[in-house]
Parts: structure tokens; C-alpha cells; sequence
């Protein structure tokens, strides 16, 4: 008798995928929500969490890897010992101080820039070539302290930075015009916080400029009235969910998973991520969000939209408050 074995003879090779390795540190809300997103998405096949807190990672990494079997393929893995995120081909760094209702971003810069001083050394080390997204609060101070910290060249670093408020941004606009948020396009920048601004003068609804968009009863929808209303909505929103559920997660775990794809899927997207400025019209070493080029290595060009000379006011007076805040803490 002999087995018959079907694959016998075939020197057909299982078709081989790219391991994508994702390290994430941080498992709380935000770190855990991020997990998931990319999960969901396909964005990695392996997802490392990395948290002091032994039982809450191993718990979270169990709880996501249960749901594996509903998702695209992928491991998951989760522990108290920065070795999980060895050789991570990008780590989206969420660990830091808690934002409580009431307390600014910047009021967390203290507290989470020691906590990058103690674990981003240790990251280099297990994971020499990764791509770093900081994600943590406030972002452009840990972005800008993180670069100092690790000596790492400024396209390999940077924050996640106004994508989620650019998102807010599209969502109001979107609910405001009827028009869907992927056919809006419109940056906020500067600032992931109070002194952020929309882009108005270069945004656009479908090709038609956004200041030229008309309501159905022919009369510009988006008066100054209304865009002034919308940019203060932007800035409050963090502060409104904070009031209501005590964090933010679930539009941050999916705005850092959309970054953390360009990087992996090498996309070239332009995104406005929060990086290191070198004479951005004239702004330097403040680590600030500005429209970017995104692919493999990181951050690329930054993108030179044209502005009015009130929005690049509103961009310079937003970079002084950001760089106020790092040198306070003695970046
Ligand atoms: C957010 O904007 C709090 O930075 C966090 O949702």
C-alpha cells in the first residue's frame, strides 16, 4: 500500500506573503483600539503589544487574538517585555500620561516625556530599523523630545499628529454640505490641539473649491460665520468625548492605522503628520503638522500648500506655542 500524497511531485512553492510586523506601546484605550483597527484591516500580520502592566497587554492580546478567526490572518501577541516588539517594522508609540476632563494636551507634556526618555532607548535597540509613530499627547512635544531622545533621523519619527482632527474636520464639513467625507479635501494643521487651524483657502469639495461651494439654494455654504464654527467644533471635540467617556480611542485607533498603512504598504499618501519642520515657509526645528508625503522610510517632503497670509500667520503663531511648550521642559 502506498499514501497518496496530493502535493507528491509538485514543486509548486506555497505562495509567500510579506510579514508585516506592527509593535504597539501602550495598551490602554487608545493602544488596544489601534490593535484592533489594524487587525480588522489587514494592516499587519503580527501585532506586538508592549505595556508595563503584565496582566492588562496578556489580557488585551488574548482578547484580540480570540477574534482572529473573523479576521484576515495574523498573530497577535502581547507582554510586559519590550522584546515582543523586536524587529517591529513600525511601533506606534501610545503610552502616556491620561488626559482628564478640564486638563489641556499640553498639561500631559511632563509625564509622557519621561516615559519616552525611559522606553524609546529601549526600542531602538530591539528594533533598529522601525518606523516610529508617536501617537501619544501632546504630540508635537513628544515627537520633538522623542527625536532628541533617540538621535534617530527625523524621516524615521514623527507624530500622528492633525490626521484625526483633518478627519473631524471632513466630518463636519460633510454633515454641513451633505457632500461624503472622502470627497472632501481640507488639512487642518499645525498644532494637534488648541492652536491648530483648517487650511480653508486650499480645500476643496470635489474639485470645486471649498470657499466657492454654493448650498441647493445657490448661496455659499460655508460662510466665515460657519467656517469659524466648524474650526472651533474641531478643537473641542477631544474635550467633548473626554467630558463624555473619559478618552478618546476609536477615530484615533483607526486615523494611526491609516498612517501606520502608508508606511508599511510604502503608499506615498500625503498626510498631515506631525514632523520635524526645516524651514517649512520659513518654520524650523518645532515638530508641528504640515501636509507630508508618507511611504516606506517614513515621513518624506513636506508639502507646500499655498496659504493666505493669515493661515501662515495662524501656522507661525502655532509653531511659537508648540516649541514654547518642548523648550519648558528643556527641549
Ligand atoms: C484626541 O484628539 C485626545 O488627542 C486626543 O482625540
Amino acid at each position: 500500500t502506498h499514501t497518496h500524497d496530493a502535493t507528491e511531485g509538485s514543486a509548486v512553492p506555497a505562495p509567500r506573503r510579506r510579514r508585516t510586523k506592527l509593535g504597539i506601546v501602550g495598551a490602554g484605550a487608545v493602544g488596544a483600539t489601534l490593535a484592533y483597527a489594524s487587525l480588522m484591516r489587514g494592516a499587519a500580520q503580527t501585532v506586538a503589544l508592549y505595556d508595563i502592566n503584565g496582566a492588562k497587554v496578556r489580557a488585551e492580546a488574548l482578547d484580540l487574538a480570540h477574534g482572529i478567526q473573523f479576521m484576515p490572518m495574523a498573530k497577535v501577541e502581547g507582554s510586559d517585555d519590550v522584546a515582543v516588539l523586536a524587529d517591529s517594522d513600525v511601533i506606534v508609540f501610545t503610552a502616556g500620561a491620561k488626559q482628564k476632563p478640564g486638563q489641556s494636551r499640553l498639561d500631559l507634556a511632563g509625564t509622557t516625556i519621561g516615559i519616552v526618555k525611559t522606553i524609546l532607548p529601549q526600542l531602538v535597540e530591539v528594533a533598529p530599523d522601525a518606523v516610529h509613530i508617536m501617537v501619544t499627547n501632546p504630540v508635537d512635544v513628544v515627537t520633538y523630545a522623542a527625536l532628541k531622545v533617540s538621535g534617530l533621523p527625523p524621516n524615521q519619527l514623527f507624530g500622528s499628529g492633525t490626521v484625526l482632527d483633518s478627519s473631524r474636520l471632513r466630518f463636519l464639513l460633510a454633515e454641513h454640505t451633505g457632500v461624503a467625507a472622502q470627497s472632501i479635501h481640507a488639512y487642518v494643521v499645525g498644532e494637534h490641539g488648541d492652536s491648530e487651524l483648517p487650511l480653508w483657502s486650499s480645500a476643496s469639495i470635489g474639485s470645486v473649491p471649498l470657499l466657492q461651494w454654493r448650498d441647493e439654494h445657490g448661496d455659499l455654504a460655508l460662510d466665515e460665520e460657519t467656517r469659524e464654527r466648524i474650526a472651533t467644533d474641531v478643537v473641542q471635540s477631544a474635550y467633548r468625548i473626554i467630558e463624555g467617556k473619559g478618552a478618546t480611542n476609536y477615530a484615533i485607533g483607526l486615523a494611526g492605522t491609516r498612517v501606520l498603512e502608508a508606511v508599511v504598504n510604502d503608499e506615498g499618501r500625503i498626510l498631515p503628520v506631525s514632523s520635524l519642520l526645516d524651514d517649512y515657509y520659513g518654520i524650523s526645528d518645532v515638530c508641528l503638522s504640515v501636509p507630508a508625503i508618507v511611504h516606506a522610510g517614513g515621513v518624506g517632503s513636506r508639502v507646500e500648500v499655498p496659504m493666505t497670509e493669515a493661515e501662515l500667520a495662524g501656522l507661525r503663531a502655532s509653531a511659537d506655542a508648540v516649541r514654547a511648550t518642548a523648550r519648558n521642559f528643556g527641549f
